[in-house]
């Protein structure tokens, strides 16, 4: 079955092809990075006016790179929430338009969802249920346990800043570009993460996530330190209390709900240590499970092949609900 997917929920305009909801065919983005860069963050206005000169050809393209015309398509799948309200709008609206003229199933997918069927995208082996998904985004920060597909449980999320935003929100105090985990990460390779002491809120409590105090007391040390700051130490300290809670919390949370692996998955899912640290913790944990992330980084971003492949397993759970075209309402909350 082969499902054209589209992701516009936030600064990215994607559409991807993908066959049986892991064989990707096509996979193409257009960033705005470069635009939002002037600006240090994304401007939400900015970002949908950006998305409209971009969805067609980006479809085009990924339908042409996938050698197939829009006929040959089986089904559209689209993210529907959560996101920017005018970003979605332009995805949903594209999807709309195209599954009411072409008679296709359109199948709304919830983007954290995308990010956990990133997982799938290029497998050759079997995912094992039930297994716990560590989702952390610059927008979203959850642990999820997954049953089945589609019996999905939220244990727990970030009660103020996503790992993420943290990422972006630090590097923009140390003077480093937009989008700041990549940039937090290539600086600490040369850091020392023993150097500076900074807190890791909640990391034995539930499983709830709070970053917005580590944020606080890395912007009170770069004061005090002023000119004697070493931002590569600052760097890899700060990635370390941000993947230390992460992965304690996602090993605690497989140990307790007896979880046959564990996944990583959203934009984070792409730093190095954090995944350095989850194999750690799960070698020393003795557990005997399976550990996944992305198998490439642009799956670990926002992409629409993510999209594409949560739409095919959505659409086997049951077929005959997407027998007639229903019009999808872009919302931007969970
Ligand atoms: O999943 P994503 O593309 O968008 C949302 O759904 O939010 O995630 C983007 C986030 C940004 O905050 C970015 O700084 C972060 O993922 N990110 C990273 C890395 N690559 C991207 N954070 C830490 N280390 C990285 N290597
Ligand atoms: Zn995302």
């Amino acid at each position: 079955m082969l499902i054209l997917g589209i992701e516009t929920s936030c600064d990215e305009t994607a559409a991807a092809v993908v066959e049986n909801g892991q064989i990707v065919r096509s996979n193409i983005i257009a960033s705005q990075i470069d635009l939002h860069r002037k600006t240090g963050g994304v401007v939400p206005e900015v970002a949908a006016r950006e998305h409209v000169p971009q969805i067609l050809p980006v479809i085009d393209e990924a339908l042409t790179e996938a050698g197939v015309t829009i006929n040959e398509i089986d089904g559209i799948a689209v993210t529907q929430r959560p996101g920017l309200i005018s970003s979605l709008l332009v995805g949903t609206s594209t999807a709309n338009t195209l599954a009411l003229i072409g008679k296709k199933p359109l199948i709304p997918i919830n983007h954290i969802e995308g990010h956990i069927y990133a997982n799938w995208l290029d497998l050759e082996d079997e995912i094992k249920f039930p297994m716990m998904v560590l989702t952390v985004s610059g927008g979203h920060n959850e642990l999820v346990l997954i049953k089945n597909h589609g019996d999905l449980q939220i244990l727990g999320s970030t009660r103020d800043d996503a790992a993420g935003e943290a990422f972006d929100k630090v590097a923009r105090l140390l003077g480093l570009p937009y989008p700041g985990g990549p940039e937090i990460s290539r600086l600490a390779e040369d850091g020392d993460k023993e150097r500076y002491e900074l807190p890791r809120a909640m990391i034995r409590d539930g499983y709830d996530f709070s970053f917005s105090g580590l944020k606080s007391a890395t912007f009170r040390l770069i004061q005090e330190e002023g000119e004697q700051l070493n931002h590569a130490d600052l760097a890899a300290s700060f990635q370390e209390a941000v993947c230390d809670v992460l992965s304690a919390k996602l090993l605690r949370a497989a140990e307790e709900f007896s979880a046959q692996e564990i996944h990583l998955a959203g934009g984070v899912s792409a730093n190095k240590r954090l995944r350095e640290l989850t194999h750690k913790r799960l070698m020393a944990s003795g557990l005997n499970i399976g550990f996944r992330y992305p198998q490439k980084s642009v799956y670990c971003t926002d992409n629409a092949a993510m999209i594409a492949g949560a739409g095919y397993f959505e659409y086997q759970k049951k077929p005959e609900s997407f027998a007639t075209w229903q019009n999808i309402e872009a919302e931007a909350c969970l």
